[in-house]
């Protein structure tokens, strides 16, 4: 016996073998649990670092048994090598389409439908949104992802299975043991709106397309051929209905949605069971309300009879089941025409081409203007000034035209040109890529202007009263020439703007002598440095402590940041070794302004909110995620996106979603939104 351990303790390959496929095994679960924690239920329990570190053990213990390689290692969510065309596959079940209703006569139609063949007054209804992307069937043996397909034309689509794999909320392996042998789903792959903005930025800046609206980035991201680009796209997926499968079925809708959420898949958040047609009225009206606010596309809700038993008895129609249906939301797409072509400049110098319309009410909000993104963009919808065109509004995008509609025998304009020199200055421009840019920096009055309302922005400077109407006076008038005059400005002069009595130029010198104090990130975030935003000015701040450091650094110590990537460390180096930049930074700091490495290490005299942490979940709807952050941030509070045992209150908006429960659990202050307001409120003037 003892002989026996003995042999054992000795490192044979087999043995070593052994070991390492048990870690190999533990890696896994682990890495498939903080995927869930982080993705599903946006609550991460150990730091990026830790992650990547498992990670990283995970890959090279792979790369040494390629033979332990399996279909739901996390590994495989990276990509595969690209595929020659998408591979058909024939549906289990064939993929329904929904009735579409846009009037509330024909919803009450469809209930009293439903009550009659089903001989009851008594219907509960499962209400959901209708989510703007493109629906997959997703397949599950034992509890392992095994297949997802496109819904092509309803029976057979295209086998999109390892660029489904990329997508960090869809589970490769469900939760719990007591998962069905086989499960056939469907759901709904989209794409957030700010990571659809973010994609489209990305995009632009490389030369390439943007995309006319999520779903088309949602669709185009998940054809890929190559799996790579798919795991670059931001996408997700919410499951919202069972095709087939083993075992006992749940007898409600309701129930299915409740038994996926256990298994670990997403399903929809926003949901509700309704009693009465009224009730789903009223869903429809509150979620077309908060339709704005969401941070995804819906263009309705789909209502469905809640017992399976009865969805069987009512049947289907040919493409459709004849138990659930769409109640859409009134179209955000309409048709109007190009009055003009003009030209904007923005605060980083770049002209973009904006076509201004003939207005238009698109989903309840007049449109007269739509971007153009850049002369690329125009020449490929090759749309000119007195064409018809199709504009689109995605959430709170700016408007975008989606198409041009060709009239026949119509007499068209010249096709347009991009200026050889800014419309606002005169100075040449320059181009790169797809994008033309003015050269002549601060001298140029838009780019100067624009630098001003950054760096007087809530989430940089913060510089109450400081908004566009003021800077443009104070820059027309030859008052603030780069932003170091805005602390040379006194009272005498602001009364010279139209606008300004005693009052308000006072309280306006206030708010900058107030500025004067402010943390690095917000600093960093002010000087509105390409490619700096909020989140790599606070990676920047942490990093080096001061704003020397971060002038000091070359290239090499900005890449070694692990959020920072060769475009950003270019775009530091290259403002930091701009003389003129150097001269308003230390010029900013002669007239005062002094840079706080944190708030906390200045011993001022404590803020309302020191020492409290906020967590915010859902939509609020009188103000964004990011003012809601700037206002306790300024009031001295810290925002965490997870909630843990030290938040002291959590904010829930519409859809909140993991967070909030967490929150109940842990037993953290809830606030909605009128609590917050109040507590806001409470803490005295902002
Ligand atoms: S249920 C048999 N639920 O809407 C019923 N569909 O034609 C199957 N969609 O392409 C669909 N959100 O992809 C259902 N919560 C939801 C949905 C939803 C979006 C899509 C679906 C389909 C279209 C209706």
């Amino acid at each position: 016996m003892r002989q026996d351990s003995l042999f054992d303790d000795v490192p044979t390959p087999s043995n070593i073998r052994r070991i390492d496929e048990d870690r190999l095994t533990t890696l896994k679960n682990q890495i498939r649990h903080h995927d869930h924690l982080y993705y599903v239920k946006d609550h991460p329990e150990i730091s990026d670092g830790e992650y990547d570190r498992l990670f990283r053990e995970l890959l090279d213990l792979e790369q040494k048994y390629p033979d332990l390689i399996t279909a739901d290692s996390p590994s495989q969510r990276v990509g595969a090598p690209p595929l020659g065309e998408l591979g058909k596959v024939p549906h289990e079940r064939p993929m329904l389409s929904l009735d579409s209703l846009m009037e509330p006569e024909e919803v009450l139609a469809f209930d009293q439908r439903v009550k009659r063949e089903l001989g009851t007054d008594q219907i509960t209804y499962t209400v959901e949104p209708k989510f703007d992307g493109l629906s997959v069937e997703l397949v599950y043996d034992q509890g392992l992802f095994v297949r997802g397909a496109t819904r092509g034309d309803g029976a057979v689509g295209e086998d999109v299975t390892i660029n489904l794999r990329t997508i960090r909320t869809l589970p490769l392996q469900l939760q719990t043991d007591r998962y069905p042998d086989h499960l056939v789903m469907r759901g709904e792959v989209y794409m957030r709106l700010s990571d659809f903005h973010a994609l489209n930025r990305r995009m632009t800046e490389r030369g390439d397309d943007a995309f006319a609206n999520p779903r088309n980035a949602a669709a185009g991201s998940l054809r890929q051929l190559d799996s790579h680009i798919t795991a670059s796209r931001p996408l997700v997926v919410t499951c919202y209905e069972v095709m087939a499968m083993t075992g006992p079925l749940p007898s409600t809708h309701w129930d299915e949605l409740e038994r996926l959420a256990e298994w670990g898949l997403p399903v929809p958040t926003l949901r509700r069971q309704c009693e009465t047609i009224d009730q789903v009225l009223a869903f429809h009206r509150e979620t077309q309300e908060q339709r704005d606010h969401l941070p995804y596309e819906i263009d309705g809700i789909v209502v469905k009879v809640n017992r399976v038993d009865w969805q069987t008895q009512l049947g289907m129609k040919s493409r459709s089941p004849r138990w659930a249906m769409a109640f859409k939301f009134p179209p955000r797409k309409e048709i109007t025409e190009i009055q003009d072509i003009a030209i904007s400049v923005g605060r980083t110098g770049t002209l973009t081409p904006l076509a201004l319309l003939k207005p238009v009410e698109v989903g309840g909000v007049t449109i007269s203007r739509a971007t153009l993104h850049n002369a690329d963009e125009v020449a490929r919808k090759d749309v000119r000034v007195g064409d018809t065109v199709r504009v689109e509004r995605a959430g709170d995008v700016i408007p975008a035209i989606a198409e041009r509609i060709p009239i026949p025998d119509q007499i068209r304009h010249e096709p347009f040109q991009m200026p050889d020199c800014c419309p606002i200055c005169g100075s040449a421009v320059a181009r790169e890529g797809a994008y033309v840019y003015c050269t002549g920096q601060a001298a140029c009055p838009a780019q100067l202007k624009g630098a001003i309302e950054h760096f007087a922005s809530k989430t940089a400077l913060n510089i109450d009263g400081l908004g566009k109407k003021t800077v443009a006076q104070l820059v027309d008038q030859g008052l603030v020439k780069d932003l170091s005059d805005l602390y040379r400005l006194n009272q005498e002069q602001l009364l010279k703007l139209e606008g300004f009595a005693e009052r308000s130029s006072a309280l306006l010198l206030e708010a900058i002598a107030r500025s004067k104090a402010v943390p690095l990130e917000r600093f960093l975030m002010g000087l509105g440095i390409r490619q700096v935003g909020q989140h790599i000015a606070k990676v920047l701040a942490r990093e080096f402590g001061s704003l020397d450091a971060i002038m000091a650094a070359d290239h090499d110590r900005f890449q070694a940041i692990r959020e920072i990537g060769p475009e950003i460390s270019d775009s530091l180096v290259s403002y930091f070794q701009e003389q003129s930049n150097r001269r308003v930074i230390d010029q900013l700091q002669q007239l005062g302004v002094s840079i706080m490495a944190s708030r906390s290490s200045q011993g001022q005299t404590p803020l309302p909110f020191s020492g409290k942490s906020f967590v915010f979940t859902g939509g609020l709807v009188s103000l964004s995620r990011d003012e809601a952050t700037a206002l306790v941030e300024r009031l001295g509070a810290t925002v965490s996106s997870s909630v843990g045992k030290k938040t002291t209150y959590v904010v829930a908006g519409s859809e909140a979603g993991s967070k909030l429960d967490q929150a109940r659990k842990l037993g953290v202050q809830i606030l909605d939104e009128e609590g917050f307001k109040n507590l806001l409120n409470a803490s005295g003037p902002l």
